[in-house]
């Protein structure tokens, strides 16, 4: 029985159906997620590509200021389209650092060390395919070098506050006093703006989201019917999480598994799936989350309309 089976059939048999939001990445996710990246609406990536192209040299003279060789891993580099600056920057301050980018998506890896090999040959990549934390685990099992972790993306925003500050501990562990951290995070502002960010016109939240329906369709013999569940984003300007469901349009039974692994799954219209959150921050709890998980927030680096942070700590 596969982790991904098992955690489908908890989430979908649980009172308030789930389902996590790191199956969204498989080869068409990561495609529709790239094409994301470059709609008008999806201002987070251009706000973060903005302040690494504009700040890396910043970034790296800090860094310099601290190590002269180190471990740069990555958690969740998708396509590394925003830290090739960074990297090129570490370069030249001539850090020595080999570069290991952690991602469940095998495809991502694949994708990154064909890349690197073309763009910057000079560079050392080791890619980790896996979960965040069981991979910085097999990380420091290779090398135990100082560390510069990136978390770039707004990917902690993918996890409420608990969940967030658990996450942060948990990274904090793997790390030495005076490692850092940089991590990518979305700034309260506009709701409407946030919200335009999870329904963009194109439609490419939506396929991005269902697309996790027909991945279930095709790795675990489901039967999704993708035409029967409608994309329904939500934006709570106070908790300041941004949640996406997937609302059944009928009632309707769906199964799931092949054999004796198959199950039932009873929906009754506009019954919702939680398919994910993205959580906002403002500054101050952004800070608050640094302190309560053991780091020292030393730099927040913003974009010209401060929609995006990427904050500096260390440990
Ligand atoms: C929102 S994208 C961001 C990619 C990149 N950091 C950026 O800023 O452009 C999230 C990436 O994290 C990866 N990911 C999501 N959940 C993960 C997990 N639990 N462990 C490892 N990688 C994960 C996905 O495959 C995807 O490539």
């Amino acid at each position: 029985m596969s982790e991904f089976y098992r955690d489908v059939k908890a989430g979908l048999l649980a009172p308030l159906k789930s389902l996590p939001s790191k199956y969204f990445y498989d080869k068409i996710g990561d495609h529709l997620f790239q094409r994301l990246m470059h709609s008008d609406e999806y201002y987070l990536s251009r706000c973060e590509l903005s302040i690494l192209k504009t700040q890396s040299g910043d970034m790296s003279k800090i860094v310099a200021g601290h190590f002269r060789e180190l471990d740069l891993v990555e958690l969740g580099a998708g396509d590394a389209s925003k830290s090739v600056y960074l990297i090129r920057s570490l370069q030249e301050v001539g850090l020595d650092f080999n570069y290991y980018p952690i991602d469940i998506s095998q495809n991502v890896i694949n994708h990154l060390h064909k890349k690197f090999a073309e763009t910057i040959p000079s560079l050392k990549i080791h890619g980790l395919n896996g979960d965040y934390l069981k991979m910085l685990g097999e990380q420091r099992s290779i090398s135990r070098k100082p560390l510069l972790i990136l978390f770039l993306g707004s990917n902690v925003g993918n996890m409420n506050r608990p969940q967030a500050l658990d996450f942060c501990r948990q990274v904090n562990q793997f790390m030495q006093k005076g490692d850092l951290f940089l991590i990518g995070v979305d700034l309260k502002k506009n709701p409407h703006t946030i919200l335009g960010a999870y329904n963009d016109q194109e439609g490419l939240t939506k396929a991005f989201n269902l697309n996790l329906l027909t991945r279930i369709n095709m790795e675990l013999g489901a039967n999704f019917n993708i035409d029967k569940y409608m994309h329904f984003p939500l934006y709570d300007p106070v908790s300041g999480e941004c949640r996406s469901y997937l609302v059944s349009t009928i009632d309707q039974i769906v199964s799931v598994g092949k054999k004796s692994e198959q199950f039932q799954v009873h929906f009754k219209a506009y019954e919702p799936i939680h398919m994910e959150v993205s959580k906002k921050y403002d500054i101050s709890e952004l800070n608050a989350l640094a302190k309560d998980s053991g780091f020292k927030s030393t730099k927040h680096f913003f974009d010209n309309k401060k929609y995006f942070v990427d904050s500096l700590w260390q440990k």
